[in-house]
């Protein structure tokens, strides 16, 4: 599933955050939206991942308009296509790990995310197996931020988009997280993420400057 993004301005807080900018994001590949801290790369990223509206310019996604769509359209993507690793986690702090890896599911389902073998097999990936049943607000940063991985990688989603998700990690855990989405692009998937580490940015296979104009890919 592309993203297209043709002519995008951004503009928040009285500041011209980019004006112009093209972006092409393809399946099986990895994006890097590279900037200072304030430049804009969160904006970007909600706004790709239909969380917040552009100001002016043209979105496609999967070869949709999706510019400005309706609600169920908004829902319907993130429900069937898109995982969003944030920056700041969003976990819900007093729910278990395993609890907050099943969020995509309806809350029926996830008082069985303990026993889950897929939920398990998930928090394996980022080396977090037989800590499903704690709650999230008594882990680590960089567990917290692997929790936001497992997410994401549980839904198998089509589009990951990752908010610096190496920001709280050690080298071993940064490698693995990079590693971690280079599979999920292998399978197919579209990952744009949001980063500063230099590690993460040779790893892409694109990378899209902030804060110069005109951005290029
Ligand atoms: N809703 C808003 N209202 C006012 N200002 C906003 C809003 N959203 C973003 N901004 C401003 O836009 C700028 C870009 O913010 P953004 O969070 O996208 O930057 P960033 O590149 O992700 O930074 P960091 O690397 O620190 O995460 C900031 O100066 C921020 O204060
Ligand atoms: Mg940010």
């Amino acid at each position: 599933m592309d993203i297209t993004a043709t002519n995008i301005t951004l503009r928040r807080g009285g500041k011209i955050l980019c004006e112009g900018l093209d972006l092409h994001a393809s399946a099986g590949e990895l994006t890097a939206v590279i900037g200072a801290s304030g430049s804009g790369k969160t904006t970007l990223l909600n706004c790709l991942a239909l969380l917040e509206r552009v100001n002016e310019g043209q979105l496609r996604i999967g070869g949709r308009d999706m510019t400005t769509v309706p609600e169920s359209a908004r829902r319907r993507f993130w429900r069937d296509s898109a995982a969003f690793i944030f920056q700041d986690y969003g976990l819900i702090d007093a729910e278990t790990v395993a609890y907050n890896v099943m969020m995509s599911t309806p809350p029926l389902f996830r008082r069985r995310a303990l026993t889950n073998p897929a939920v398990n097999e998930a928090l394996s990936s980022v080396r977090l197996e037989g800590r499903g049943g704690e709650k999230v607000a008594t882990l680590s940063g960089g567990e917290k931020q692997r929790v936001g991985l497992a997410r994401a990688m549980y839904k198998n989603a089509a589009i990951i988009f990752a908010d610096e998700p190496t920001a709280s990690l050690d080298h071993e855990n940064r490698d693995l997280v990079i590693e971690l989405l280079r599979q999920a692009a292998a399978r197919g998937a579209t990952i744009v993420l949001a980063t500063h580490d230099d590690a993460a940015i040779t790893a892409a296979d694109h990378r899209l400057h902030l804060g110069t104009h005109p951005a290029t890919v």
